[in-house]
């Protein structure tokens, strides 16, 4: 028999509120902060009928018009994927495969699917915190800059340290579109695999586009494990329209500039004080559970981080409230009152 598969928990699961709570319980619809992803996307849309009729019959080739825009917007030679979450899975695979079992630290807490994934696969999975990367014999190490949902960033001294710790550094830089710094991909360093995502900034999460930057090495063997047209022509011809569009760029980092200030002060008025990236706010609390549960009983609905700590690691555990970037003045107002009701409610309880 096939076993269940275990689940894997992500934010963007608004279902579960909708199964636990029935429609809000504050009797208006659900405010869904669950997620990271930009809620003002790039208008996909309006770009649908500009694109080649050749997109949508034929199998996708290289393009070289397409390559250039991956290339300008993330460096040469970035490899479109289908999510950055194909190549997740597809590394441990291609490791146990090829180079056999590994001894993998990856960042805690982090993407739950880095750690799940390599360990599916067979391989020794050890959960860090970021200054314990690298501290041991590892042939693999995994972090994610700007890290999902603390929003902590590694600099490049740290990153040329642990790539020089292993034989392989993955960093997951999915959110890095919103946040400053440039790419580690520009340190050029020959044994890391960096990962970017049109998910989060531009908001075509459903369009399920990646990229990876990496030695030719690397990306070829991560090109040949994804197969052929693993990428659809249709999602390859918008995407590289976003990433052309570099004064919606621009305008958008200003506004979730903005959104993301507007937001922290909401929380910080509550006395919450928070860290995260400009697409998310985290909370790191002990009430994180009693605050999520408290703010779905008014129809606002968070992600829960609830983490054990590592084994074999003394330390708190980890738990955390991270919430998504209000849409628009009235949904923050809705949290700001939601909050209102629920922060004295847990300091007198
Ligand atoms: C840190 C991080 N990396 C990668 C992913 C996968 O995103 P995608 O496959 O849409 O690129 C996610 C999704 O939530 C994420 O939070």
């Amino acid at each position: 028999m096939i076993p269940k598969p275990a689940p894997i928990p992500h934010g963007a699961d608004l279902h579960r509120a909708i199964e636990r709570f029935g429609f809000a319980p504050a009797g208006k619809p659900w405010l869904d902060l669950s997620t990271g992803i930009n809620p003002w996307p790039w208008p996909a849309r309006e770009h649908m009928t500009h694109l080649p009729e050749a997109a949508w019959h034929e199998l996708p080739g290289p393009d070289a018009q397409v390559q250039a825009a991956f290339d300008a917007a993330y460096g040469p030679g970035a490899l479109p994927v289908p999510g950055s979450q194909a190549a997740i899975q597809a590394l441990p695979r291609l490791w146990r495969r090829h180079l056999g079992r590994a001894h993998v630290q990856v960042l805690w807490p982090s993407y739950g699917e880095h750690a799940a994934r390599w360990g599916l696969e067979g391989h020794a999975v050890h959960l860090h915190a970021a200054a314990a990367l690298g501290r041991t014999a590892a042939d693999v190490i995994v972090i994610a800059h700007p890290n999902n949902p603390t929003g902590d960033t590694f600099d490049a001294s740290r990153v040329r340290a642990l790539a020089a710790a292993c034989r392989l550094l993955v960093i997951d830089e999915a959110f890095l579109d919103a946040a400053d710094g440039p790419s580690h991909a520009q340190l050029g360093l020959p044994n890391v695999v960096v990962l970017r995502s049109l998910g989060k900034f531009y908001g075509l999460a459903g369009l399920r586009v990646g990229a990876v930057l990496a030695s030719p090495a690397w990306r070829e063997a991560l090109a040949a494990e994804l197969g052929p047209w693993s990428v659809g022509g249709l999602a390859l011809q918008l995407a590289a329209a976003a990433l052309r569009d570099t004064a919606w760029r621009a305008t958008m980092r200003q506004r979730l500039q903005v959104a993301a200030q507007s937001l922290g002060i909401v929380l910080a008025r509550h006395g919450l004080a928070h860290q995260g990236t400009m697409l998310f706010r985290t909370v790191i609390t002990a009430r994180a559970a009693i605050l999520h549960e408290a703010l779905a009983r008014q129809g606002v609905w968070t992600r829960l981080f609830d983490l054990p700590a590592p084994s074999g690691h003394r330390g708190p555990d980890f738990q955390a409230l991270r919430l998504g970037l209000p849409p628009h003045e009235a949904a923050l107002q809705r949290l700001d009152a939601a909050l209102a009701a629920t922060v004295p409610m847990l300091e007198n309880p």
